[in-house]
């Protein structure tokens, strides 16, 4: 029975849950986005349920089904996601920040198709404008949710998680590695969890939805201790 040995630990507590790219519209056929599956926030949202709780899944352009008993918003752009975070916020225990939003958006989003013939021989430069960092606002407006932040680095990558689980007010952020049984597109996934206490957790090679499991244990673990 795949129910056995599930506790419904997370009955009663919401999560929100973002996934996926985002999509930072150029002119009405082109965007700048990236290479997010998507697939490990759905994992969480349907682990999640599996384990009780309501769960909101916000999330960017992907091809994956909606889990069973999830709640989804769509949305494509940063901007939209800042948006449909922050009117739930207030009304979650839990914001798990899975989502690959855009850093940067065109500064000027062009209102016709850009020609070939129209723009500069060999070059197109473009404007680029910084997005809103969405996790950073949900630090800053923390009241006593549990906020979860991922990271993804190249290099350094011990260090710059530590640092952004500081600086976005994180109880704690899941490190990434990009390589093989891991990232992107991938069903595995090789995470770090690293907690604000200082607590450091390297996983084994998993599937993503082991994976989901394995952050959902430290969520549970932060209700039992009150830390929430
Ligand atoms: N994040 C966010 N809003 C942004 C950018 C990132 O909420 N505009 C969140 C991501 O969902 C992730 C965490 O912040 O949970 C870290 O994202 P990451 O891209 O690793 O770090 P950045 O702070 O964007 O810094 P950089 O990309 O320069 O490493
Ligand atoms: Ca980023």
């Amino acid at each position: 029975d795949f129910f056995a040995g599930v506790k419904f630990d997370l009955k009663g507590k919401k999560i929100l849950v973002t996934a996926g790219p985002t999509y930072e519209p150029i002119d009405p056929v082109r965007f700048i986005g990236n290479w997010s599956s998507g697939k490990m926030g759905f994992e969480i949202a349907k682990a999640s349920v599996h384990r009780g709780a309501d769960v909101i899944l916000i999330s960017g352009p992907t091809y994956l089904n909606t889990p069973k008993n999830v709640k989804r918003i769509d949305v494509v752009t940063s901007d939209e996601m800042f948006d449909a975070v922050v009117k739930f916020y207030n009304e979650v225990d839990v914001v798990i920040m899975s989502a690959a939003v855009a850093d940067y958006a065109p500064a000027q989003r062009f209102e016709k198709k850009l020609k070939k013939e129209d723009l500069p021989e060999g070059m197109l430069e473009l404007k680029l404008k910084k997005t809103k960092d969405i996790l950073k606002y949900l630090g800053d407006n923390k009241r006593n949710q549990i906020l979860v932040g991922f990271a993804l680095e190249t290099d350094n990558a011990f260090e710059n998680a530590i640092q952004k689980l500081k600086q976005k007010n994180l109880d704690f952020i899941v490190l990434n590695t990009l390589g093989e049984g891991s990232g992107f597109g991938c069903d595995t996934n090789i995470v770090t969890i690293i907690s604000k206490d200082g607590k450091v957790e390297s996983l084994p090679k998993m599937t993503k939805y082991e994976v989901a499991h394995k952050i959902l244990d430290k969520v549970s673990q932060m209700f039992n201790k009150g830390e929430a």
